[in-house]
């Protein structure tokens, strides 16, 4: 039997309001869209509900807000068996949320207001360090502040933690800050904005793995949507393909993608095997509408994986 790994997420939580539209309105414009969808959601949240269904213990370091939907959050965390006792609500502040428009392709588009993500701080990371220095894997993304990241960084080092980051949404990073990182995995749109190099194939995509790992970034993996992933390291780089999928939102495959990986890596899979298994989790999440709620829990993976694995 696998170990069961222990992930802790020091990230955000939003809650999504997903429309699927076939078109999107011109300025001063009203249309009507095809269908909505409210959800969980938040880079952070949606990496912890993933790595979750795959089976680990899950440790969630957030902040939610003062309203309606900060309760439901941490009761989300709570029914689906992640330790939430370090997710906080900050008073007079809102709830991240994320307005998300999926278009007939599955291609989303998505604007984050980060309200209480927004103030998790260094200090918040203090508080759990307990419950953080018993994990395997520390994961972040840039949905909190970039000072508590690279603090978190810094703290998974010094206490020999495996530490993955996800660049999203993409902003101007302190590359010193990030290099000794275990692995950093961006996708397309964001290995471009950190890189400088328009991502839109797998040679640019290497091209742009090297700019980074060049850089002093320890080991790459780009996501490539319905290409599959790039995984890079100072020994050379592999492509690792995707699955076949008929997908109609693509919305939080990236995270499907990270919080599977971080656990198939926590069961002492050989890394390209974990990529490979992330692959098709990631690929599987876009099968379904909506966010945290299109992953797969690991007994539905586990036949995919078996009929596919090939
Ligand atoms: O990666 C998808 C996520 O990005 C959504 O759940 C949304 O909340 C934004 O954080």
């Amino acid at each position: 039997m696998a170990k069961r790994p222990r992930i802790a997420v020091v990230g955000s939580a939003n809650v999504d309001l997903t429309t699927f539209s076939d078109q999107f309105p011109k300025p001063g414009e009203t249309i009507f869209g095809q269908r909505f969808d409210l959800g969980f959601g938040g880079k952070g949240a949606n990496q912890a509900v993933a790595a979750r269904l795959c089976g680990a213990d899950v440790f969630m370091v957030a902040r939610v807000g003062d309203d309606l939907f900060g309760p439901c959050s941490i009761r989300n965390f709570e029914q689906l068996g992640i330790d939430a006792t370090h997710v906080r609500q900050v008073p007079g502040v809102s709830s991240g949320v994320a307005p998300i428009f999926v278009d007939p392709s599955g291609q989303n588009r998505i604007i984050v207001v980060k309200g209480a993500n927004d103030q998790l701080q260094p200090a918040d990371v203090d508080a759990a360090a307990d419950i953080l220095k018993s994990a395997d894997c520390i994961v972040l993304q840039f949905e909190i502040p970039l000072e508590t990241v690279y603090y978190t960084i810094k703290f998974a080092q010094q206490n020999g933690i495996r530490c993955i980051l996800n660049p999203a949404p993409a902003q101007a990073l302190d590359i010193d800050a990030v290099a000794d990182l275990d692995y950093f995995v961006p996708n397309e749109s964001e290995a471009e904005a950190i890189s400088g190099i328009p991502v839109r194939n797998l040679d640019d995509a290497g091209r742009c793995a090297a700019k980074l790992l060049a850089s002093g970034i320890r080991r790459v993996i780009i996501t490539l949507g319905a290409n599959g992933s790039l995984l890079a390291g100072s020994e050379g780089m592999e492509h690792v393909p995707a699955f076949d999928v008929k997908s109609v939102d693509s919305t939080g495959a990236g995270d499907a993608f990270i919080g599977s990986f971080a656990t198939f890596l926590g069961e002492g899979l050989p890394e390209q095997e974990a990529v490979r298994r992330a692959n098709l989790y990631a690929g599987l999440s876009t099968m379904g509408m909506g966010t945290q709620k299109s992953f797969y829990d690991r007994a539905r993976f586990d036949l995919e994986w078996a009929r596919r694995k090939g």
